[in-house]
C-alpha cells in the first residue's frame, strides 16, 4: 500500500542569503514538513544558498510589488529577514528596513499569504531617537498595522558560524590587542542562530490571532569584555584588552562615515554598545530550549578550525 507523502508547509523567505536566512534554509532542508521559496536579489545570492529539493531560489525585486507577490504565491507564511544595520552609499535604513518591509507586506496581502514573521531587534520603536531602532520600529508598524497575522521576534546579537557578531568576535579575540568600544561593560545576551531559526519555524507552524511581539535572547547575560576574553581563551589566543573612549569612537565614526557615505556611525555604535535586557524571554512561548552560550561559542571555534 502506498503511503501518502507528508504535507509540506510552504514558507517564503526574504533576504534568504542573509546569515539568518542561510541557516534557516539549512533547517528547512533538514525538516520533514517545510519547503521554502528563498528570495534573493542577485545570482550571487542564489549561488550562496544551501542546495536542497526543499529550497526554491528566486531572484526578487522589492521595487516591483506585483512581481514580489508572484514569488510569494502559494506560501502560507512570509519570513521577512532582509534588512541592514550598516548603511552604505546606496542602501539606507529608509529603503532597506522600512520601504522593503512595506513592499513585502503589500505583496504578501496581494498573494493572500496568511502570516508574516518579522525578525526585528531589541529596542525597536518608531519613537526611538536612534535612527536604526526607529527604522526597525517603523518596519514593525507596517507589519502590525497590516491586519495580517504576524509574529515579530526582537533579537539581540546573533551568534553562530558566519554571523556578523561571530565574525567580529573572532576578529577582536585573535587580534592580539583588542580595542573595545567604551569600557566593554555593556551586557550582551547572545542568541544562538539555530535557536532563532527553530523559533521562526515554530512560529510558522502556529499562526497567531492578530499580532504578537516576542523578545528572544540567549540564556546567559555577559559583559562584552568578558565575552571577548572567554572566547579568546577558547580559541587559545592571548589578547591584551584595551578600550577606545566612546566619544573618540563616535567622532572617528562621524568623520569616516561622512567621507565614505556609510559604514560605522554613532548610530551603529549606540546600538552595539547598548546593554541587551528583556523583561520576559520568549523561549518558552516560542517552544524552544536555549543553547548554552558555551556550546554556541564552541560551534564558532570549530567552524574556524
Ligand atoms: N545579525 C544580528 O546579530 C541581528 C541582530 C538583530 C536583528 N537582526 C536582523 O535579522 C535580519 C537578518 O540579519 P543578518 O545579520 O542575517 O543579515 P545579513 O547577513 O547582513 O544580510 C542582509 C540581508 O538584507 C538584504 N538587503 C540589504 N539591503 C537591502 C535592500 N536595500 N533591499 C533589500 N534587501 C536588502 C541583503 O541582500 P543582498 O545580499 O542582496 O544585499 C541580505 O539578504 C535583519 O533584518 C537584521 O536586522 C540581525
Amino acid at each position: 500500500m502506498n503511503e501518502n507523502p507528508p504535507l509540506l508547509m510552504k514558507i517564503a523567505v526574504t533576504g534568504a542569503n542573509s546569515s539568518v536566512g542561510q541557516n534557516l534554509l539549512a533547517h528547512v532542508a533538514e525538516s520533514t514538513d517545510v519547503e521554502a521559496v528563498a528570495g534573493v536579489r542577485s545570482q550571487r545570492g542564489v549561488d550562496s544558498l544551501p542546495v536542497s529539493p526543499r529550497v526554491d531560489a528566486r531572484i526578487i525585486s522589492y521595487d516591483d510589488v506585483a512581481d514580489l507577490a508572484e514569488a510569494l504565491q502559494g506560501a502560507s507564511v512570509v519570513v521577512h529577514l532582509a534588512g541592514i544595520l550598516i548603511e552604505n552609499k546606496t542602501t539606507k535604513y529608509a529603503s532597506a528596513n522600512v520601504a522593503v518591509t512595506a513592499a513585502v507586506v503589500q505583496a504578501a496581502q496581494m498573494a493572500s499569504v496568511q502570516h508574516i514573521v518579522l525578525v526585528s531587534v531589541l529596542g525597536a520603536s518608531p519613537d526611538s531617537r536612534n535612527r536604526f531602532l526607529r527604522s526597525k520600529g517603523e518596519a514593525e508598524r507596517h507589519v502590525t498595522e497590516s491586519g495580517m497575522s504576524s509574529t515579530i521576534i526582537r533579537t539581540p546579537i546573533l551568534l553562530g558560524p558566519d554571523t556578523a557578531g561571530a565574525d567580529s568576535l573572532v576578529r577582536t579575540a585573535t587580534h592580539g590587542k583588542a580595542k573595545l568600544l567604551g569600557d566593554g561593560s555593556y551586557d550582551m545576551r547572545p542568541l544562538d542562530i539555530d535557536d532563532l531559526n527553530q523559533a521562526i519555524l515554530n512560529a510558522c507552524r502556529t499562526r497567531p490571532e492578530g499580532s504578537t511581539t516576542h523578545e528572544l535572547v540567549g540564556p546567559e547575560s555577559i559583559p562584552y569584555r568578558e565575552l571577548v576574553m572567554r572566547f579568546a581563551d577558547m580559541m587559545g589566543t592571548e589578547i591584551a584588552v584595551g578600550t577606545i573612549p566612546l566619544w573618540i569612537a563616535k567622532l572617528g565614526a562621524t568623520v569616516s562615515s561622512r567621507l565614505k557615505g556609510g559604514g560605522i556611525t554613532p548610530t551603529v555604535i549606540d546600538v552595539i554598545t547598548a546593554s541587551e535586557v528583556v523583561s520576559t524571554n520568549a523561549d518558552a512561548d516560542l517552544g524552544i530550549s536555549l543553547t548554552p552560550l558555551s556550546t554556541t561559542l564552541e560551534k564558532i571555534v570549530s567552524n574556524r578550525k
